[in-house]
C-alpha cells in the first residue's frame, strides 16, 4: 500500500524531551539536580502524560503547556527541589527549545524529496509545537503541524487522529505514523494508520488493542518503510 502521508508525534519522537533536564544538570551550580536529573526527567514526562490522559476522560481539558508545567511541579516537589523557582523556571524555558533527535533533519528531507507530505500530529499546543520547530530548524521540512487544540482532546481520542484525514485528505491507510509512545503507535494502528513504533529503550509492546506495524530503534529507516529508496 503506498504511503503518501507520513505524520510524526512530536514530543519524545522528533523532540528529545528529557534534554531539558540533562541539558539544566550540566549546567554550573546545579549539583542537587545532577543527582536526580534521570528521575526528575521520567517523572515529568509520566506526570505530564497521565494529568493528559485524566484530563481527556474527565472531560477537563486544559493544554499541554498547563499540564507540562503541573507535571514538571509535582516532579519537583518529588525530588525534594519545588522551592527552586529559578530552576522552575529554566527547565520550563529548556523545554519550550527542546532539541531534535540527530537523525530528524535528514529523515524528513528524504521523505519531502521523495514526494511523501510530512506533518507533526502533537498534543502540544500550537505556540509550544511552533517554538520547538523553529528552534530545532525544522520549519521547512514540515507540511503541515497539527495541534489537539483544534479539537480540544489529548490524544489517544479518535478525532484527534481525524484531523490528518482531514488535513491531507487521503484514506487511512496511506498514512505512515510514527510514535515513540507505545500507546500512541497502538492507538493509531488500531484506528487504521500504518504505524512505526520507535523504541529507543527497549521496551515491551503495549497491551493495547492496535499493533504498530514497524518497530525501530530510531528515524533513519522511515523513508524505506515509506516506500522510499
Ligand atoms: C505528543 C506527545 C504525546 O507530542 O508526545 O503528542
Amino acid at each position: 500500500m503506498t504511503i503518501t502521508v507520513c505524520v510524526f508525534d512530536a514530543y519524545g519522537t522528533l523532540f528529545d524531551v528529557a534534554a531539558a533536564a540533562r541539558e539544566a544538570a550540566a549546567e554550573p551550580g546545579r549539583e542537587a539536580l545532577a543527582k536526580v536529573w534521570p528521575t526528575l526527567a521520567s517523572n515529568w514526562r509520566r506526570k505530564q502524560l497521565e494529568y493528559s490522559w485524566i484530563r481527556a476522560l474527565s472531560d477537563n481539558h486544559t493544554d499541554f503547556w498547563a499540564v507540562t508545567k503541573d507535571g514538571l511541579d509535582w516532579s519537583l516537589e518529588s525530588a525534594g527541589l519545588a522551592g527552586d523557582t529559578e530552576l522552575r523556571e529554566r527547565l520550563l524555558a529548556l523545554y519550550w527549545n527542546l532539541s531534535a533527535f540527530p537523525e530528524v533533519p535528514e529523515m524528513l528531507e528524504t521523505l519531502q524529496k521523495g514526494g511523501i507530505s510530512t506533518a507533526i500530529l502533537s498534543n502540544g499546543s500550537p505556540h509550544m509545537l511552533d517554538g520547538a520547530v523553529h528552534s530545532a530548524g525544522l520549519g521547512d521540512l514540515l507540511d503541515g503541524v497539527l495541534s489537539v487544540e483544534s479539537v480540544g482532546i489529548f490524544k489517544p481520542a479518535p478525532q484527534v487522529y481525524d484531523l490528518v484525514i482531514q488535513r491531507f485528505g487521503v484514506a487511512k491507510e496511506h498514512v505512515l505514523f510514527v510514535s515513540s509512545n507505545g500507546w500512541d503507535a497502538a492507538a493509531a494502528a488500531a484506528y487504521g494508520f500504518k504505524t512505526a513504533w520507535v523504541n529507543r529503550n527497549g521496551d515491551p509492546v503495549d497491551r493495547l488493542p492496535g499493533q504498530p506495524d514497524h518497530v525501530l530503534t530510531e528515524l533513519s529507516g522511515i523513508p524505506g518503510l515509506a516506500g522510499l529508496k
